[in-house]
């Protein structure tokens, strides 16, 4: 098993980002081989302030390494630091159908939403589909959202193969059902882009302040209450213990249990569960050139991967 996933530098990473995808990748990367990358070609779709990127770039890499990825076991590189990804972006784009990437979910969403269609937005999904060919990997661990991009690269990879000879492994999405989207505070998918996430590394007091703007209903305090409809015990599911869950679940359905102190307990259990990554962060923060090393290392390991499947690529089609 080979795994490869990115993720873009659009803004501070959130729960959902680490339930949906980098938990996924970091216990993948005890399985097999693992390639985990920060996407700042894609994010460019995106962010337009250069300084913006940077940092947002950086705090991808700290986030990351300080929840568990371990540059002994996953290559993890930035994506602009290997930019031939893009020749082989372009010849993936030859056996690209225009109706193939006119159906994507995510950029017809962001169309709708009012974002310019440019032509970065429309190829989003053909660069994709080389970050995971180019290193011939098997299992692309995401979020449920991206799926269809996925199941766009497999498209692209067998129809390159048919019409010039096998040249790529045909990958699929790792999904973990159980936590396939994490709701956001307004009971939303959670996303950066909707305003309603939790940040992993926010500070105490805005990370409080913000669980508790969970949207409840508005039962009084004294009425029994719906577990299972209730954002905050979605959450609360994220970091409790089984016996920790089934506690509040009886203080729902006793009643007299106010969702002020339901969202107080989820605070305290996300606190505490990040606060192992919140040390490691501190550490790695006052080792940059550390970070930025485990960066270049890995741009080259990924490079040589890419190479190999970049040149293949280059004689299939005749340009060499
Ligand atoms: P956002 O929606 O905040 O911009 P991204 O699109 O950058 O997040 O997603 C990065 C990764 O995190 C993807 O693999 C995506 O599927 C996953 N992800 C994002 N939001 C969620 C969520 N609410 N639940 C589960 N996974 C998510
Ligand atoms: N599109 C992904 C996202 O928004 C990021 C991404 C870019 C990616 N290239 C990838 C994810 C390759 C998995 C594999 O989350």
């Amino acid at each position: 098993m080979r795994a490869l996933s990115g993720i873009q530098p659009s803004g501070k990473l959130h729960i959902g980002n680490y339930f949906g995808m980098m938990l996924p990748a970091i216990e993948l990367q005890n399985q097999g081989e693992a390639f985990y990358f920060i996407a700042n070609y894609h994010a460019l779709t995106s962010v337009s302030d250069p300084n913006k990127l940077r940092e947002d770039t950086l705090d991808v890499a700290l986030t990351f390494l300080a929840c568990g990825l371990d540059p002994e076991k996953a290559v993890f590189y930035r994506q602009s630091d290997i930019p031939e990804i893009n020749e082989l972006a372009w010849i993936l784009s030859i056996v690209t159908p225009m109706g193939l990437l006119e159906r994507c979910h995510s950029y017809k969403d962001k169309i709708a939403k009012g974002i310019p269609a440019n032509h970065a937005l429309f190829a989003y999904p053909v660069l994709m589909a080389a970050d995971i060919l180019s290193v011939q990997s098997t299992t692309v661990p995401v979020g449920k959202d991206q799926k269809q991009h996925v199941e766009v690269t497999r498209d692209i990879a067998i129809k390159f193969n048919n019409q010039f000879g096998k040249v790529f492994t045909i990958p699929e999405a790792a999904i973990r059902s159980e936590v396939a989207i994490v709701p956001g505070i307004d009971g939303q998918k959670m996303s950066k882009s909707y305003d309603n996430h939790i940040e992993i590394f926010g500070a105490k007091k805005a990370t409080k302040k913000r669980i508790m703007k969970i949207v409840t209903d508005c039962a009084e305090l004294e009425d029994v209450k719906n577990p299972d409809t209730c954002n905050v015990v979605a959450l609360y599911k994220l970091f409790a213990s089984d016996t920790d869950i089934a506690t509040m679940e009886e203080h729902y359905k006793a009643g007299g249990y106010g969702y002020g102190t339901a969202k107080k307990v989820l605070f305290e259990a996300m606190w505490e569960y990040f606060a192992p990554f919140r040390e490691k962060r501190e550490e790695l923060e006052n080792n940059l050139d550390y970070v930025e090393s485990v960066l270049q290392d890995g741009a080259t390991r990924a490079r040589t991967e890419l190479t190999k499947t970049l040149d293949a690529a280059r004689k299939a089609v005749g340009l060499c």
